[in-house]
């Protein structure tokens, strides 16, 4: 172990330095995990215009109480430390480090999953022997769990719907048996520096807290597949296309019942004919009335039954099939694009949708 006596001074805590800690302050010494958090999900979840809008009409709607709900994840140090005002910059920053790395246990016996956390100068991790000389250190097996993310990642309302189902989507799928946790595919190992060089020397490795998901373009293109094929009977151009799920431990789409997973189908002759079909994979859901839910807040707070699901379970190989009425003889052309919804609240076109994989076939 190397140890810079100068730079140590430097990047000691200040004097009275409470936790929760902003992140800016853990990345002084952890810099590569926090350039990568920066880019995370987590990082936007209070900041976010998009969650803003959807917290401004969920407390117009259901007075304060949502706030303190939707708080509870997207801003949980704002609930656990009472600042429900977001007065501390620490709150603003959503799913920070010290909300994580303050979790000593997690409980999953009640009807949702809880957070056992203890916001202390010890910082409990995945690492045996850590040893730093800014805040203590400990060894903790949840971290190297699914447990970790399932306070926020399942989740029944009150009135005992299940809004969010990823953890238990995930524990039915065979990677939960083969050991794969969620952080094998959303935290894998990647180069860096668990700690500057400059304040210490580690062979630590590091595990990526970008944490891509759906808005990752590359995770969505590794992880559905499609395969188009296409022929001519008689007057009709028969299509079908082959839409897996190949790589994702638990339903596509998963999480929010508001995401969706879209197949376009397009048939265009050269001589003027135009059809256009789609599929939408997607768990519906309503309130108790029956009326069908269209943005977030009313998920969280009110959904009750499930309209539909047609999302794709894990390893799930779907084919659905097309006919349209091209008469033979007119070349056509034959495309299929998949794109993924994320929300209604988007205010702008790439936070509502985008398009991952396109390809077409012609037809004589
Ligand atoms: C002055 C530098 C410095 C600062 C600032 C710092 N750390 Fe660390 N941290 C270290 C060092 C050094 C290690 C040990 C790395 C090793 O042993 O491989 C470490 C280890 C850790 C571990 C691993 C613990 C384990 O047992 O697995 C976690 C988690 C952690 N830090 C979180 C944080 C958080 C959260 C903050 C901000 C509140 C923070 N650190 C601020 C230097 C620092
Ligand atoms: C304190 C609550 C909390 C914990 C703990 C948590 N998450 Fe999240 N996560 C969220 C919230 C809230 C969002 C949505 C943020 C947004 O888009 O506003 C999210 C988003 C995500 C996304 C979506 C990224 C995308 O592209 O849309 C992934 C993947 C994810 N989390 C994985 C994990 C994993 C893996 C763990 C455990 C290691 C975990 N989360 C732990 C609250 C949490
Ligand atoms: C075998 C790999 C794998 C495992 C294990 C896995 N995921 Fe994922 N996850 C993916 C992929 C790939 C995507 C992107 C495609 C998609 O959105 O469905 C994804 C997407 C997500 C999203 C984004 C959904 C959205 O609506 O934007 C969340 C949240 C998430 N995962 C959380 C988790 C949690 C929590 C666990 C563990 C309980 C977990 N994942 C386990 C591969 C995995
Ligand atoms: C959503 C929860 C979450 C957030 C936010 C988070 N971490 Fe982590 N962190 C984890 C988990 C889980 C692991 C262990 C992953 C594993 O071993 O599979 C980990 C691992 C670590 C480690 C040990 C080295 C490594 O990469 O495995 C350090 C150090 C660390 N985190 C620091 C930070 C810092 C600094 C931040 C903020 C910039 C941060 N973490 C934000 C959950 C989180
Ligand atoms: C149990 C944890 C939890 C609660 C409670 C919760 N959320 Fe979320 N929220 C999430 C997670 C996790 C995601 C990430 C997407 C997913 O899993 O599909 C998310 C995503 C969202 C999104 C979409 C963000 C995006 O980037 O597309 C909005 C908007 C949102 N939540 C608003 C709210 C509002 C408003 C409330 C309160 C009424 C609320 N949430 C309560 C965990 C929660």
């Amino acid at each position: 172990m190397l140890v810079m006596p100068l730079l140590l001074l430097a990047l000691a805590p200040p004097a009275g330095l409470e936790s929760p800690t902003s992140a800016e302050f853990c990345g002084r010494c952890h810099q590569a995990i926090l350039g990568a958090w920066k880019l995370s999900a987590h990082a936007q979840a209070m900041e976010s215009r998009l969650f803003q809008d959807a917290l401004e009409v969920a407390e117009t709607k259901f007075g304060s109480p949502a706030r303190h709900t939707c708080l509870k994840c997207h801003a949980p140090i704002a609930v656990d430390k009472g600042d429900l005002s977001l007065r501390q910059k620490v709150s603003w920053e959503g799913i920070t480090c010290d909300y994580c790395h303050s979790v000593k246990d997690v409980s999953l016996a009640g009807v949702n999953p809880r957070a056992l956390v203890e916001y202390s100068m010890i910082k409990h991790g995945p690492i045996k022997d850590a040893q730093s000389m800014a805040h203590g250190t400990a060894y903790s097996e949840v971290h190297t769990s699914a447990a970790i993310c399932a306070p926020c990642h399942e989740y029944r309302n009150t009135l005992g719907f299940p809004v969010l189902t990823t953890y238990s989507e995930w524990k039915g799928s065979h990677y939960a048996k083969d050991g794969k946790a969620c952080q094998s595919c959303h935290m894998y190992r990647t180069a860096g520096d668990v700690v500057d060089p400059r304040v210490m020397q580690t062979n630590t490795p590091i595990n990526l807290h970008q944490m891509p998901g759906s808005h990752s373009l590359e995770q969505l293109a590794k992880t559905i597949s499609a395969q188009l094929s296409a022929s001519r009977d008689g007057d009709q151009v028969r299509v079908q296309v082959v839409v897996t799920n190949r790589a994702a431990g638990h339903y596509v789409p998963t999480g929010s019942p508001l995401r969706q997973l879209i197949l376009d189908v397009k048939a265009d002759s050269f001589a003027g004919q135009h059809f256009q079909e789609h599929r939408v994979y997607a768990r519906r859901v309503a309130d108790e009335n029956g009326t069908p839910i269209e943005q977030e807040h009313l998920a969280f707070m009110s959904a009750a039954k499930v309209l539909s699901d047609t999302r794709l379970a894990p390893d799930e190989k779907r084919t659905e099939s097309f006919t349209f009425a091209i008469p033979a003889g007119k070349q056509t052309r034959v495309t299929a694009t998949l794109r993924y919804f994320y929300s209604p609240f988007a205010r702008t076109e790439s936070q509502k949708l985008v398009t991952f994989l396109s390809m077409s076939r012609l037809v004589q």
